[in-house]
């Protein structure tokens, strides 16, 4: 099995869209046996809350289900679990490194490095903004998670999947 964790700051907005889209994506192509997903924040803020009303109707929009995420904090026992932990940003990657065992280090990586547009390395906050800001967010992600796959196809898992 392939363990991916998915993190931003308050695992309510980004990380929760994230899993939402990578999970979807991954059942779509047949391949829920092989990868699981989680996500969890850095902050603890809203530890047992489900993805804000916003994320949810977004992906809900997009035919992707949420509802069923809770908030938790990423903890260090986490980069011994999971082969890829994701960060949204530069500033999630940062603290994600500061509680990260240095033999697991190369486990960290930024989400948008996975995908295929120019440009931008983060995923934005949307939190403090409109709804638009959530789909700008969708769009990053389902860029991203199809990267994702496509490294974690050749990289881990073997044969014809
Ligand atoms: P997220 O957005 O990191 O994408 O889940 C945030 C949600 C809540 C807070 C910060 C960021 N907050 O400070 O409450």
């Amino acid at each position: 099995m392939v363990n991916v964790l998915f993190v931003c700051l308050g695992n309510i907005c980004r990380s929760p869209s994230a899993e939402g889209m990578f999970r979807a994506l991954v059942e779509r192509e047949g391949l829920d046996d092989h990868i699981s997903t989680d996500s969890a924040g850095t902050g603890a803020y809203h530890t047992g809350n489900p993805p804000d009303g916003r994320a949810q109707a977004a992906a809900r929009n997009r035919g992707v289900e949420i509802g069923d995420l809770r908030a938790r904090q990423a903890r260090r026992e986490d980069f011994g679990e999971f082969q890829y932990v994701i960060a949204m940003d530069r500033s999630n990657r940062d603290d994600l490194l500061a509680i990260c065992p240095a033999d697991h280090e190369d486990r960290v990586h930024l989400f948008m490095d996975f995908a295929s547009g120019t440009g931008q390395a983060e995923v934005p906050d949307p939190y403090y903004g409109g709804d638009g800001g959530f789909e700008t967010v969708l769009d990053m992600l389902e860029d991203a998670s199809r990267g994702l796959l496509a490294h974690i196809r050749a990289t881990d898992l073997t044969g014809d999947r």
